[in-house]
């Protein structure tokens, strides 16, 4: 749905073909900032490589080239790389398991259960932010790009924790409705709306100091707390079982969202850090307080959610363990975006963790896998 609106008197509208505009205006479909200038009667200007801006850009968001944001590019191609899909993986060991009653400890099952209960509604939070609310105010086409790659890996993490319910044979209903019924899910569900609602209202436009800051603190809530924070109880707790040889096809599902997730999480750092180094005004002693206080919040959050997930020890795990690892993480995403430290001294408790999300493609730790998946190779017709 091109918009032609902005055709100047005297100037011809050509259909599927827009001048880009030199300053703030028409930018076919990105964003149209809220305080833009007028535009100009501008003859057409092919892009230059130096007037790209991550937001607010006058360039025409529909040439991918020439790149400023290789980051955005190479991840992109590092995604893609990365391909797998849910049903590649085989539960029949996981089936046999679950169905066997001396196969996992109540303890064991509670994990799971709430696990499932929280991602399989997450994953579908997370593309609708990006999909209805960030993609249209981020500007620079490379980075669009990637975003679309990371909307699609977020309908196969949702695809995955599906194939898990269906699989085990779970209550779907129960499953699907923990994030409405379940008070430790539901309440970080809670604290993360308000934040992908004011990027997705269809009336909100970048382009004023005040909504900027907007953009801003829901890239980080998204990336450096949701992504990064949020997911890590999760996704320690079953790749626990799968280190004991419990839920082996489970645990391998989410380690290669782990992958993902570590991406994503990654890309957002790189983005927000972007837009702080173009828009330096954003970045005032006032937002870094507010978004301090929004990751002790995220960080009391989560706690109270391992605490409902574990109300005992298992696997080796037990609550205050996760005490120290959500601040170690916390302390991490807060200097990856130039927050000082929020927690004195955290070290990590669960070092093997790392070695997860620097998974590479040739290791299988699970051994329920066939090696490698990687695409993009030349395809052969013989
Ligand atoms: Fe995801
Ligand atoms: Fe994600």
């Amino acid at each position: 749905m091109l918009s032609f609106e902005d055709t100047q008197p005297g100037q011809q509208a050509t259909p599927g073909l827009q001048p880009a505009a030199p300053a703030y205006g028409s930018n076919i479909m990105g964003t149209e900032p809220a305080a833009a200038a007028p535009a100009p009667a501008a003859a057409h200007r092919r892009i230059r490589v130096e007037d790209k801006r991550i937001i607010n850009s006058p360039t025409d968001v529909n040439q991918l080239v020439p790149f400023k944001y290789k980051w955005a590019w190479e991840k992109y191609l590092a995604g893609c790389a990365n391909h797998w899909m849910p049903q590649e993986i085989n539960m029949s060991r996981d089936i046999a398991q679950w169905k066997d009653p001396n196969g996992l400890t109540p303890d064991e099952r509670r994990i799971i259960t709430r696990n499932l209960g929280f991602f399989v509604t997450a994953d579908s939070l997370a593309a609708n932010n990006i999909v209805l609310g960030t993609y249209r105010h981020i500007t620079a086409p490379e980075c669009r790009q990637y975003l679309l790659r990371q909307a699609f890996e977020e309908a196969i993490h949702t695809h995955a924790y599906q194939y898990i319910v269906e699989s085990l044979g779970l209550d779907e209903s129960e499953v699907f409705n923990a994030y409405m019924e379940v008070e430790s899910i539901r309440d970080k569900d809670e604290f993360l709306i308000p934040f992908i609602d004011v990027v997705m209202d269809q009336n909100f436009k970048t382009g004023t100091p005040e909504n900027d800051q907007k953009l801003l603190k829901s890239l980080i809530v998204f990336a450096c707390l949701m992504e990064g924070l949020f997911f890590y109880v999760g996704f320690t707790q079953i790749l626990a079982l799968g280190r004991q040889n419990k839920m082996t096809g489970a645990a391998e599902q989410y380690q290669y969202i782990l992958r993902d997730e570590s991406m994503h999480c990654n890309f957002g750092i790189d983005l927000i850090n972007q837009i702080k180094l173009e828009n330096p005004h954003l970045w005032t002693a006032a937002f870094r307080e507010e978004i301090k206080a929004l990751f002790l919040k995220a960080v009391e959050l989560e706690y109270r959610y391992a605490e409902d997930t574990m109300p005992r020890g298992v696997l080796g795990l037990n609550a205050p363990m996760f005490k120290g690892y959500l601040r170690f993480i916390a302390n991490r995403r807060a200097q990856q975006i130039g927050i000082d430290q929020l927690f004195e001294g955290e070290e990590n408790p669960f070092p093997w963790m790392s070695e997860m999300i620097d998974l590479k493609k040739e290791k299988n730790f699970f051994e329920t896998r066939v090696t490698e998946y990687q695409t993009g190779g030349a395809l052969s017709w013989d």
